[in-house]
Parts: C-alpha cells; sequence; structure tokens
C-alpha cells in the first residue's frame, strides 16, 4: 500500500505539534510548509522531529520546506496558517487577514495535489472552511473544518475532572459555531452511555457548558500571546486518523451545507462520518426548537460576515 502524504501548512505552534502527532502516529509521510521567510525555521522543526522519531517508534519521514513543489500529491493538506487571537480579540476580528491566507494556500495546494482532502483550522473556521471550498473548486465533501472535536474535546475534560472518571470515556457533541454561541448537546452527552443529566446537577452542567464556549479565550489570557495548541493539534490529529486510515468516526466536523438541517451555502459544525473520501456522511441529528433558534442566528450572523466575499 502507498504511503500516506500528508502536508501541514503552518509550521506555528499548532502546525508543528500536529506534525509531531501524525509522526508519532505514523499516519504518513509529513511535509510541513511556512513562508519563505520562515523556512529555515520550518526545516530546522521538522529535522528535529525527524531525529526524535527513532525513539519514538516513528517510521514515517519529515521535512520542513517554503516550496509548494515538495507538497505535491498530499492525500492530506492540513490548514493552519494565518494569524491567532491576542487577548481580547474575537475569532471574527481575524477574518480579513485570514481569508487572506486561506485564499493563497488553498490556490497553491490544490494546485500541486488535486486529488486531497482538505481540513481546515484558521479561524474563524466556519468562514474560513467556507472560502476554502470556493477558492479549492474541490467537491464539497473533501474540504471540512476543524472546531467540534476541540469543542468537544474541552468539555470532555471538564466532565471528567467534575466526575473524577476517565475523559475517554465522556462522549459529547458540539454543534453550530466555534464561538460564544456553540451548542454543546448536552441532552445527548453522556459517560459510558449513562446520560450526563443524570449524574451532574443542571446548575454544574451549565457552569461547565459555559467553560467550554470560552475555552478558547481561557488560553488565549492564559498564554498573553497566541492561543491553545495542543488540544487543537490532537484534534486534527483524529481527524487526520478517521480519513487516512478510512476508521469512519463520528466527528462534529464543519461541513459546507447544501440543505442539510435546512441551510445552505454556510458551513458549520454537524455530525458527520470522516473517512478515506473526507466527509462519508453528513448525519442528520434533530435539533430541538431552541436549539434551532440558536443555528439561525449563527447562520445569520456568518452569512453577513461572508457578505464582502460572495
Ligand atoms: C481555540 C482556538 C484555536 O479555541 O480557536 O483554542
Amino acid at each position: 500500500m502507498k504511503t500516506n502524504k500528508i502536508t501541514v501548512v503552518g509550521g506555528g505552534n499548532t502546525g508543528i505539534t500536529t506534525a509531531f502527532l501524525l509522526m508519532l502516529k505514523n499516519l504518513g509521510d509529513v511535509v510541513v510548509i511556512d513562508l519563505p521567510q520562515f523556512t529555515n525555521t520550518v526545516k530546522g522543526k521538522a529535522l528535529d522531529i525527524l531525529e526524535a522519531a527513532p525513539l519514538l517508534g516513528a517510521s514515517r519521514r519529515i521535512i520542513g520546506t517554503g516550496d509548494y513543489g515538495d507538497t505535491a500529491g498530499s492525500d492530506l493538506v492540513i490548514i493552519t496558517a494565518g494569524l491567532p487571537r491576542k487577548p481580547g480579540m474575537t475569532r471574527n476580528d481575524l477574518i480579513k487577514v485570514n481569508a487572506e491566507v486561506i485564499k493563497s494556500v488553498v490556490t497553491e495546494a490544490v494546485k500541486h495535489s488535486p486529488d486531497a482532502v482538505i481540513l481546515v483550522l484558521t479561524n474563524p473556521v466556519e468562514i474560513i472552511t467556507h472560502l476554502a471550498l470556493k477558492y479549492s473548486g474541490l467537491p464539497r465533501l473533501r474540504v471540512l473544518g476543524q472546531a467540534g472535536v476541540l469543542d468537544g474535546a474541552r468539555f470532555r475534560a471538564f466532565v471528567a475532572e467534575e466526575l473524577n472518571v476517565k475523559a475517554a470515556d465522556v462522549t459529547t457533541l458540539v454543534f453550530g459555531v466555534h464561538g460564544d454561541d456553540m451548542l454543546p448537546l448536552t441532552r445527548i452527552s453522556a459517560v459510558n452511555s449513562v446520560p450526563l443529566p443524570s449524574l451532574v446537577s443542571e446548575a454544574r452542567l451549565e457552569e461547565i457548558t459555559r467553560r467550554t464556549k470560552g475555552g478558547g479565550a481561557e488560553i488565549v489570557n492564559l498564554l498573553g500571546t497566541g492561543s491553545a495548541y495542543f488540544a487543537p493539534a490532537a484534534a486534527l490529529t483524529a481527524m487526520a486518523s478517521s480519513i487516512l486510515l478510512r476508521e469512519n468516526r463520528l466527528f462534529s466536523a464543519v461541513v459546507n451545507l447544501e440543505g442539510e438541517f435546512g441551510y445552505g451555502d454556510v458551513a458549520l459544525n454537524v455530525p458527520a462520518i470522516l473517512g478515506g473520501g473526507g466527509i462519508e456522511k453528513i448525519i442528520d441529528l434533530a435539533l430541538t426548537p431552541a436549539e434551532k433558534a440558536v443555528i439561525d442566528k449563527s447562520v445569520a450572523e456568518i452569512k453577513s460576515l461572508l457578505a464582502p466575499y460572495a
């Protein structure tokens, strides 16, 4: 079988941590690409990971580069490039700069890897995933974004802490936007099938939900410079694994909708099965009227932010 090839665009904290995890899990040969002025830095970081490989049992290759030619024939392109937030900024404050970034990255990446699946992390992720589809010209099921896996992981970590149970046994699904209006579906969250509302008081569940919604900002404020990267990288790696190893795991993924849930021409976190073709199946989960109202509001906001790029 051909070895998978994975391009990671952006050699910052998230990009390089993702590359490290991809290597650790032997998911494929990894190319990390950054802007020409950072070529030596990204080459150095990739070489450092290569030299760790013998100690980690990693058997794939990794290089850093500034040349898209080196990314040719990738099966998966993970885009972490773009500006992160500073304290006090919302993810939407990043649109202008990151829309420019995604245009050039996607154009170059697809030129060299026309058969790739594109996985976007760059914020605001719903907007950038929508633009990535538009600029790539790829089929929509091959362009997706990451947010719900990270938000879900935060929720799971906080529940595990609350109940003193293993975090991996906590399941949840975060629907909608990666922002204040995200919708952790606590009514279907569980610890090994036992519904969360029967394990945690309503007040504590509300507090955990509130902390999850502000999880990104909590870390931005603590770091003072830049945003979270270990959990975002772990989320990207889980999605990459499901795609590259055809694991068909059900995740909350940022999907470009064409009528599902009654929405079109907009990207949102919805439940989807990820496999070799990218998004294998979008899961039609019934929302309550109150949940639908939250999503309606988010969709209207995203559409108005996207208007200048139509
Ligand atoms: C966060 C950023 C990556 O939530 O959006 O940490």
